[in-house]
Parts: C-alpha cells; sequence; structure tokens
C-alpha cells in the first residue's frame, strides 16, 4: 500500500516536514510504499474556474505548466493521502490552498476520484489558528468522500522556528499514532471496491 504526504511550507526542512516524516514512521514500518511530496515554494497558482475539468474529465487540469498535475497524478496512485501545512494567518498556505482547490474539482469532475482513499491533516502552528487549518483541510477529504482516521488530538504541533516541533513531545506521540491509525484504516478498507457512486448534479 501507498501513502503520499505532501508539505505544503516553503521551509523544506521545517516543523511540517518533521511532523510529517513522523507520521510516515509507524507506516514504513507496517510495510507502506511512503513518499514526502514537497509543494511549498513550488509554482502552483489557484483554481481559474474554467470548468475544463468537467467538460475534458481526463484526470488532470487543463493549466498544466505548474506543478499540480504531477503532484494530483501522485495523490491518485497513493491509498492514503496526508496534507500538511504550518499555519499561515489562521489558514494554510496558498501553495496547498491551491491544491486543494483543484484537487477537489478535477477529482468531483472525473467522478469523485478520491473516494475511499484514506486522508489525514497534520499541521504545525505557533501559537494560534491551527485546527482552522486542519479544518481547511479536512474539508477536502469529507467533501471527497474519503475516509478520516481519527488520533488522540487535532494533529498539531507546537513550534516557530525550523524544527522547533521537536521539542513537543505530546505532538511527536499523536503523529505517531496518526501514522498507526492510518495504517489501521486503510488496511481496513483495502479491497472493499469503490464506496457509493456519486448522486448527479454536485459539482462545486
Ligand atoms: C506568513 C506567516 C504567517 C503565520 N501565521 C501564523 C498564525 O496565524 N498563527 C501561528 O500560530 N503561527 C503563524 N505562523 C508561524 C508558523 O505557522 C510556524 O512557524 C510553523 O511552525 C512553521 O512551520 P514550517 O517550519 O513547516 O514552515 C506564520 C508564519 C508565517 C511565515
Amino acid at each position: 500500500m501507498k501513502v503520499i504526504a505532501i508539505n505544503g511550507s516553503p521551509r523544506k526542512g521545517g516543523n511540517t516536514r518533521l511532523l510529517l516524516e513522523t507520521v510516515l514512521e509507524p507506516l514504513a514500518s507496517a510495510g507502506w510504499e511512503t513518499e514526502i511530496v514537497q509543494l511549498g515554494g513550488r509554482n502552483i497558482h489557484g483554481c481559474r474556474a474554467c470548468f475544463k475539468c468537467w467538460e475534458n474529465k481526463d484526470k488532470r487540469c487543463v493549466f498544466g505548466k505548474d506543478a499540480f498535475n504531477e503532484v494530483f497524478e501522485k495523490m491518485l496512485a497513493a491509498d492514503a493521502i496526508v496534507l500538511g501545512s504550518p499555519t499561515y494567518f489562521a489558514d494554510v498556505t496558498a501553495e496547498l490552498k491551491a491544491l486543494i482547490d483543484r484537487a477537489g474539482f478535477v477529482a468531483m469532475a472525473n467522478g469523485c476520484l478520491l473516494a475511499g482513499k484514506v486522508g489525514a491533516a497534520v499541521v504545525a502552528v505557533r501559537r494560534g489558528g491551527g485546527t482552522h487549518v486542519f479544518d481547511t483541510i479536512n474539508h477536502l477529504f469529507f467533501i471527497s468522500q474519503m475516509v478520516v482516521p481519527g488520533s488522540t488530538y487535532w494533529n498539531l504541533g507546537y513550534g516557530l522556528g525550523e524544527k522547533e516541533v521537536a521539542g513537543d513531545d505530546e505532538a511527536l506521540r499523536n503523529m505517531r499514532h496518526l501514522g498507526q491509525a492510518v495504517d489501521w484504516l486503510g488496511r481496513a478498507v483495502a479491497g472493499c471496491g469503490a464506496p457509493y457512486p456519486v448522486q448527479a448534479g454536485g459539482e462545486g
């Protein structure tokens, strides 16, 4: 089974990255193929609302010159998707929001391509606004018929400077537990087949 973790932070070696690595540890130990995809700091723009994905239905965004299609293909190939972001003004980074909007729309336009996958949200925060970031990410999962395991807190890690979150023991315990929960849920739903089909008419 395969899990990808997408780092929405432009800091390649920062707190979000450390939290994502910690989530992946138990999954790797359980035999999952793991990959961290760096998204923050890359060229990715928001949805242009052209609705071409609804016309073309080719599992891609028609704007092909930025990072979106490459990252979205990896999402489609994965059994579980972990989306991580630092807290920027109480929300996800601009890069992660661009991915969320376009991935959600292309997936819907093609008949709910993310349905049945396991999703987990991971957030780095200095002080406040982290649960809103957690909510933003979970909105993508829930509207996409993905399945979301709980853990022992809201998957937040506290820190400001790079890797400062390494001192947040409770967060690291939560991340390890989250990885175990993704493993448990992923194995539970593997082989269940596609969820119920989408009712016609839901388009954003
Ligand atoms: C533009 C910007 C906005 C931020 N906004 C918040 C915020 O609203 N609340 C907060 O607690 N921390 C905020 N922070 C701090 C980061 O969320 C925090 O340092 C986080 O650990 C960074 O994670 P990273 O190392 O993965 O980039 C902000 C940082 C930046 C650069």
